[in-house]
């Protein structure tokens, strides 16, 4: 249960019973100020103004009707027609006893679970995976997570480029490095390094160009040998991108993987459906589709070309072929794709063509979920020192190893191991925290040191918050798992860290139907926040402590642990025990 949901309900039924028209809502948020109570109603005043009523008048009519018996102790008029709630603390403590941030039975999405194919990571598989692949890779997964753990069926969909006019170069190098005796796994052991030497072979060298461009003909066609190479490359590929998801603690596997060339055989079948039913049309012996609803400010269409003069298919083609499957044979109700913001256009153009193609039938959401690019120090992309495209796997090596630096720094106590395994949580975690907590639309500095530092809204500061919470449970020789007692509630920091902890599935529930991700990194930031002034206040081990109280404030370091390590775990943290 939410108790925001709660006093939406409640609200409504007292606005209906004093003659309020069904569709003015209640207008509920949390009060900025305590001055102004736990949450606030707002709606007073535009009912009133519809009614044509006093507003504070109105406001009293709602209270006579309200009933909030057990869940308020005090309900007051403000200004103009506020109406500010304070909420009972044995209700709140109720609340929070009965666990219901983590109870499943009572979440809302239960009862209307969806099926929401979240498309992300989808890499090129002709190069190695770079740092513009993690933003899709580890956003999308905090998303699909998030679906997951309020009952949604979740569908990844990892649509990586597996086809096109590279691959024509690639597998004539790759057949060149074979016939020399060359092992496949060798000859791609760096897929970088491979790609820019056939790059470069089939610039200056014509008769491999024009091999490579008969390759691509003859991979198309389907020849056997073609094939053979292109499927040891996508191989090679493939698993170096899972080797990747696995280090990045992120939930895709060779199972989500459904590449643009699974859609091969259906692209002829979606151009002819597009054409008999008039949507596409021959334009320069291309066939295009010319989008009126995404026309110029002149009143020129849209042009998408799903098919090119030489007969060749687009990325386009494939993304339309791609969205008939999920709605037809995956019955998606809602389709989400993480993707770079510069292809803003195309999604819109895909998502126009698949309505008007009856693709995507209005009742199937179609979402773009765009993100920034990420920046280096200097403002500009970021980029290795000598220019070039920062491997993600150095990255994350990079991060692994300053992380271990900054453990060893620090601490002396901890096994060599332990080092190693911490500093993998922390390093990754900081890397993911750093581009999650930025607001996605925007572009963002990638910043070691930021990332990295034990203070402010960073992944090292929420992981140590919980190993500090843990560490009190091993001081007082307890298990915290099965640690469990009453709350009660005596003091007002107390009683502010379980409204926070009572805002965990509103807050999931934002991230789920808004695709940010920063929002949960915020609330879980607030939280740890919350309890460090608690923490301060409100002695927990200190000698003399009453045993009900100290136990429901061991109650509260519990249940802030968990939800801590749990909001952690929506966006792919991992937690340790010490650090
Ligand atoms: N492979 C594409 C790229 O790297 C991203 C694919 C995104 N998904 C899609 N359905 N278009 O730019």
């Amino acid at each position: 249960m939410r108790i925001k949901e709660l006093l939406n309900q409640r609200f409504s039924a007292a606005m209906q019973a004093a003659g309020i028209p069904d569709d003015c809502s209640p207008i509920l948020a949390l009060s900025g100020k305590p001055q102004f109570g736990d949450y606030q109603a707002n709606g007073a005043m535009a009912a009133a103004k519809r009614l044509k009523t006093n507003p504070r008048e109105l406001a009293e009519k709602i209270l006579q009707q309200l009933d909030l018996d057990g869940i308020a102790d005090k309900l007051e008029i403000a200004g103009p027609g506020f109406i500010n709630i304070y909420l009972n603390v044995t209700f709140l403590a109720n609340c929070v006893s009965a666990d219901m941030l983590r109870n499943e039975s009572e979440s809302i999405s239960k009862a209307r679970p969806q099926t929401v194919v979240v498309d992300y990571s989808s890499p090129n598989l002709a190069k190695e995976m770079h740092v513009g692949h993690l933003r899709s890779t580890i956003i999308g997964d905090a998303v699909a997570r998030s679906l997951e753990h309020q009952g949604h069926k979740v569908i990844r969909q990892n649509h990586m480029g597996d086809w096109g006019t590279q691959f024509g170069m690639l597998i004539a190098e790759l057949e060149q490095h074979l016939s020399e005796g060359e092992q496949a796994e060798l000859a791609l052991n760096d897929l970088e390094v491979f790609y820019q030497q056939s790059k470069k072979h089939f610039d200056e060298d014509p008769d491999f160009a024009d091999t490579a461009r008969a390759y691509v003909v003859k991979l198309q066609s389907g020849d056997a040998h073609c094939r053979a190479l292109w499927q040891k490359f996508i191989h090679v590929s493939v698993a170096h991108n899972l080797e990747i998801y696995r280090q990045l603690n992120v939930g895709l596997s060779a199972d989500h993987i459904m590449p643009e060339s699974a859609y091969n055989d259906d692209l002829q079948n979606v151009l002819d459906d597009l054409v008999t039913q008039g949507i596409a049309t021959d334009s320069e012996n291309a066939k295009v589709v010319f989008l009126d609803e995404l026309a110029d400010k002149n009143g020129n269409p849209s042009v998408m070309i799903v098919q090119k003069s030489g007969g060749g298919f687009l990325y386009a083609t494939t993304d339309l072929a791609a969205m008939r499957h999920r709605v037809g044979q995956l019955h998606a109700d809602r389709i989400l794709y993480f993707i770079d913001a510069r292809q803003a256009l195309h999604m819109k153009q895909v998502f126009a063509a698949a309505r008007k193609a009856g693709y995507a039938p209005d009742s199937v959401s179609l979402e773009h979920h765009p993100f920034g690019t990420m920046m280096g120090k200097d403002g500009k992309p970021f980029k290795t020192r000598s220019g070039g495209t920062v491997k993600l796997a150095d990255l994350l090596v990079e991060a692994v190893e300053r992380a271990e630096q900054l453990l060893r720094s620090k601490n002396t106590d901890l096994s060599d191991s332990e080092i190693k395994d911490i500093a993998r949580k922390v390093g990754i975690g900081a890397i993911k925290y750093a581009d999650l907590s930025k607001t996605r639309t925007n572009d963002y500095i990638f910043d070691w040191d930021a990332m990295l530092s034990f203070e402010g809204n960073t992944a090292p500061y929420l992981q140590y918050a919980y190993t500090r919470i843990r560490s009190i449970f091993r001081k007082a020789g307890l298990d915290a798992d099965s640690f469990s007692a009453p709350i009660s509630i005596t003091e007002i920091q107390e009683k502010t860290l379980i409204m926070k902890l009572l805002q965990f599935d509103e807050i999931v529930d934002q991230v789920a139907a808004e695709g940010y991700p920063h929002i949960l990194c915020n609330y879980v930031y607030e939280l740890a926040s919350a309890y460090m002034t608690f923490y301060e206040h409100c002695p927990v081990l200190k000698e003399g402590i009453e045993d009900a109280v100290q136990k429901s404030r061991l109650q509260l370091c519990k249940l802030t642990s968990e939800t801590i390590s749990k909001g952690l775990d929506l966006l792919g943290i991992e937690v340790m025990e010490r650090m």
